[in-house]
């Protein structure tokens, strides 16, 4: 039998609208200009996500997925979770592998009762519980529509937990927002608890920038998508056509940087906010940082948020580390 799934919506479209408008405002007006990540993800955003994961240039789901399918198994042993809760859950696919270890088809694996995927794209996340709900009876299903930097304290779940934030997602923080986070997110979790982090690995700007920069032009059309979501909620005239992706590898922060250059110089209306911007004609808008790591640093960072690394694993060509956590 089918159970119904609960959704939960903490990110209201009047908070997300609010926080858009506070978003766009502080960004338009910095000098360099800049937009937060999370505000491509609307329902084309997400959809134009889930076909760069099929992308020949982009490798990290598929070395993501190599990995937990390689190890899921060891990861629902040594974890023993009862609830798995995901960060920027999008369509959880390769979670599957997950859900499989922890819980089986129909519960006869593992001791998973309740899997709680969170999701500031209310269109990905309901589409991913559909489908869950139905692969697998007898798992609880209770999504969030929320923002994994703000609605931490009101994640369900029994103990033990495993939090996973899968995708190298933790690489579109600044340095300085992953800090909080990771302390926030040990901050819901008991002593002895998981959290299970995927992180893309430094490698050669030859394999990088191609994954950030497809010949198909779908990351182009994903990065773009941004100013169709200000031009929608905002009422902003964006000519988002006058507007190129920029994919460029900053060896010395080592992540990719994605931007916006304006191909001529233009005035941008924002009536609802009551703005307008000049962009002079090459001007570059920063939309997101991937950030791209090594063993030391992940190590470092999660022992400074108090997890103590159990586990690192790779995949067969170390393009992409999966690290399992424990809280201490
Ligand atoms: N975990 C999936 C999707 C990664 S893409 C994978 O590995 O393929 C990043 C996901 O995080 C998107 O689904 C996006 O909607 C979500 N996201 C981005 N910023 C977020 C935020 N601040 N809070 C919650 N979700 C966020
Ligand atoms: N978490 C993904 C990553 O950093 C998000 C992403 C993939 C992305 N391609 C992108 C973000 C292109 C902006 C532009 O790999």
């Amino acid at each position: 039998m089918t159970q119904a799934a609960v959704v939960d919506v903490h990110l209201t479209s009047d908070h997300a609208t609010r926080s858009l408008r506070a978003d766009a405002r502080r960004g338009l007006t910095a000098d360099p200009k800049w937009l937060p990540p999370k505000w491509f993800y609307d329902a084309r955003g997400s959809d134009l996500f889930e076909q760069i994961t099929q992308l020949p240039e982009y490798y990290p789901t598929r070395a993501e997925r190599e990995v937990l399918q390689r190890r899921a198994d060891e990861i629902a042993a040594q974890t023993g979770a009862r609830s798995l809760v995901e960060l920027g859950s999008g369509s959880s696919e390769k979670t599957r592998l997950l859900l499989d270890a922890l819980h089986g088809r129909s519960g006869e694996h593992g001791n998973l009762s309740e899997f709680v995927p969170l999701d500031v794209s209310e269109a990905a996340l309901r589409e991913a519980v559909a489908v869950i709900v139905a692969d697998y009876p007898g798992l609880r299903v209770h999504g969030v529509v929320g923002d994994f930097t703000e609605h931490l304290d009101r994640l369900p779940g029994a103990a033990p937990r495993l939090v996973a934030f899968l995708g190298g997602t933790i690489g579109n923080l600044l340095p300085g927002e992953r800090a909080p986070f990771l302390s926030s997110v040990r901050g819901v979790l008991d002593d002895g608890e998981w959290l299970l982090l995927g992180t893309d690995l430094v490698k050669s700007p030859d394999v990088l920038v191609p994954a950030y920069d497809d010949s198909a032009g779908v990351t182009a059309e994903f990065n773009r998508n941004v100013l169709h979501v200000l031009n929608r909620e905002l009422g902003a005239d964006f000519d988002v056509d006058a507007f190129s992706h920029v994919a460029r590898w900053n060896a010395e922060q080592e992540w990719v940087e994605m931007r916006l250059r304006a191909t001529r110089g233009m005035r941008v209306r924002l009536p609802e906010i009551d703005l307008e911007v000049d962009f002079a004609k090459g001007e570059e808008l920063r939309t997101e940082i991937s950030a791209k790591f090594r063993r030391e640093r992940v190590e470092v960072e999660l022992a400074a948020a108090g997890f103590a690394l159990a586990s690192w694993w790779t995949d067969p060509d170390d393009r992409f580390a999966v690290s399992l956590a424990r809280a201490r």
